[in-house]
């Protein structure tokens, strides 16, 4: 009743924003992103078939408050589809990123991916990349898109019971090798607004929602013939119209949400310029300041010298990553 598994985070080129569903995490539209590599997570959980709490561990340090909730959530949906017969009891999870936190890129996605896969494992089921989709939803909107490689789409689904909004694999990690994605640190700062939070309010109170969420949709069917060819003029432009469109409608939120920084700006304003020159450099950006270059293994080295020189402390390299698997 032990199992570890690994996961690797990903990047949204068309964004997942807004829940139709707060509780079963289902969302207003569906959504696109790469697996990222080398990046990963590695989480083991036990069931120790004893009475009592969790033991949930993260990054060294015994996990608390919201961060243990959802957690706690994932490990009683495994219990539950278990069922009593098992008595799986009480589950020791212990979980480690290879990314620090300040990577800048949600770790949770990752986090709640191999979580999925090492709980379900460890309560004997077989692999079932749908059924770990959904599970790992549950706790991040953005992780059901973690349990495979490559190029992955979240589904929208219909139902109110969300058993037909899980993520599925278009293309596997090998179909694109020489893509290159860059995350550009210009802030550190904790962000004052949690995705969770900015895209509730964005629901609520933003009147370009309904037009985000109908754009995406689209959106989402146009990219993934470009990304077929590999053609990444046209899926740069689609990642950068789409990013540009997720902060608009967050931006007419009330309050307004303005997740960008100076530095941001400074690095977009360059993506262009040495666009101009040649050079095939795009960006996306999740709701936080630091932008996510797309380019290719020719150009690499000069996108990871424009972020630099744009303040940037540091620069993240990744390529498409594998899907998450038991160890
Ligand atoms: C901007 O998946 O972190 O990164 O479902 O509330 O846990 P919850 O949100 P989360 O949101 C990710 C938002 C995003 C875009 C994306 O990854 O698609």
């Amino acid at each position: 009743m032990k199992a570890t598994a690994i996961a690797h985070p990903n990047i949204a080129l068309v964004k997942y924003w807004g829940k139709r569903d707060e509780k079963l995490i289902l969302p207003h539209q569906s959504s696109l992103s790469v697996t990222l590599g080398p990046l990963a997570v590695t989480t083991t959980v036990e069931f120790t078939g004893q009475k009592g709490p969790d033991q949930i561990e993260i990054n060294g340090k015994v996990a608390e408050g919201g961060e243990r909730k959802r957690v706690e959530e994932a490990l009683k949906l495994v219990r539950l589809e278990a069922g009593a017969k098992k008595k799986l009891g009480a589950a020791r999870m212990v979980s480690r990123g290879d990314f620090p936190a300040s990577a800048g890129l949600a770790s949770s996605a990752a986090a709640f991916a191999a979580l999925s896969v090492a709980a379900r494992s460890a309560a004997g089921f077989g692999r079932d990349t749908k059924a770990e989709s959904i599970l790992a939803r549950r706790g991040s909107g953005s992780a059901s898109r973690s349990i495979e490689g490559g190029f992955v789409r979240w589904n929208r689904g219909k139902r109110a019971d969300g058993k037909d909004s899980f993520a599925e694999q278009l293309f596997d990690e090998r179909h694109w090798p020489e893509l290159r994605l860059l995350v550009g640190m210009v802030s550190r700062e904790e962000k004052e607004v949690k995705s969770r939070d900015g895209m509730r309010s964005t629901v609520e109170t933003s009147p370009y929602y309904p037009a985000w969420a109908k754009d995406a949709e689209r959106e989402v069917k146009e990219i993934v013939r470009f990304i077929k060819r590999r053609d990444l003029e046209a899926v740069g432009e689609i990642a950068e119209r789409n990013a540009w469109r997720m902060h608009a409608t967050a931006l007419g939120a009330n309050p307004p949400l303005c997740y960008l920084k100076p530095a941001t700006l400074e690095v977009i304003e360059a993506c262009r310029q040495l666009r101009k020159q040649g050079v095939g450099v795009w960006f996306t950006l999740d709701a936080g300041p630091n932008p996510v270059l797309l380019t290719s293994a020719t150009d690499e080295a000069r996108a990871v010298a424009l972020v630099k020189a744009h303040g940037a402390s540091e620069v993240v390299q990744c390529r498409p990553g594998g899907d998450a698997r038991l160890v």
